[in-house]
């Protein structure tokens, strides 16, 4: 199968990793707009404009399913890519609240996803008496994404963002930016052992799998291959260095505009 998928930057990444140790014969096309990072400090009509045009240009690219990768246009043009495209769309933060069992739930996200209170909404849908707390991070993506993390100051503001939530005597932390789960070891170093940690990748790969299970018969199954493919909006030369660090590949990556029309499949 053909999946497509996207983030600002490297944030996607761990969502990738998730879903090729579920899902691993597949194809995947993987987006990141560099040239706009970060998405999680830009407006609403930023990021509809945004989701406009990465969908725009993945309805060019034979895709069989998309996984929204990004938690901040997840949370605020979800409806915008569905219309999009016509294949089967998973997201981060449906399947994520759909999986919750915690009774007091802190959430971790970039101040755009916080905003539109998303992940309070979904887990109020499925599980109406939970307490959901919800702390934007403005400084975490652009730390995430410095060729060296700095692992002293990470901790310092992650301690920072973590402490209202741990206030509120949390027993689950939600990773709801895409970037994060590259940084939970550290996380992990803040958090009492009782504080379940949760990756939203994992519930997206599990509903992937089910998907994919069910469509089996229709592809014709490619025996251990991953087969990938990258694209940038800029930044062409420091991607691959990016990659080899957190995916260990070393890709050859294309450079796309996103604004010019006329793309072909
Ligand atoms: N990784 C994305 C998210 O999950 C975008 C973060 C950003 O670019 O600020 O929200």
């Amino acid at each position: 199968m053909r999946l497509g998928l996207f983030d600002s930057g490297v944030g996607g990444f761990t969502v990738l990793k998730k879903v090729i140790e579920l899902c691993p014969n597949n194809s995947f096309i993987y987006l990141a707009d560099t040239a706009r990072l970060p998405y999680g400090v830009k407006t609403t009509h930023e990021i509809m404009k945004i989701a406009e045009e990465i969908s725009s240009w993945f309805s060019y690219q034979n895709i069989d399913a998309f996984l929204v990768a990004c938690n901040t246009t997840n949370a605020i043009a979800l409806d915008v890519i569905k219309k999009n495209l016509d294949v089967p769309v998973f997201d981060l933060i449906g399947s994520a609240a759909s999986t919750i069992q915690e009774s007091r739930v802190g959430v971790l996200a970039t101040p755009s996803t916080v905003k539109t209170k998303a992940y309070t909404n979904a887990i109020m849908e499925v599980k109406p008496k939970t307490f959901v707390i919800e702390q934007p991070c403005p400084e975490l993506v652009p730390m995430i994404e410095m060729d060296n993390i700095n692992s002293d100051e990470i901790i310092d503001v992650a301690g920072i963002y973590l402490q209202p939530l741990l206030k509120q005597k949390i027993n689950s932390l939600i990773l709801g930016c895409s970037h994060y789960p590259l940084i939970s070891p550290f996380l992990t170093e803040l958090l009492p052992s009782s504080v379940k940690l949760i990756d939203p990748a994992d519930a997206l790969s599990l509903k992937l799998k089910l998907f994919i299970d069910s469509e089996e018969r229709k592809y014709s199954k490619k025996k251990n291959l991953v087969d990938l493919k990258f694209y940038v909006t800029s930044n062409l030369k420091n991607f691959p260095n990016k990659a080899k660090h957190w995916l260990n590949v070393f890709p050859e990556v294309n450079l796309v505009s996103l604004q010019k029309k006329g793309w072909v499949s």
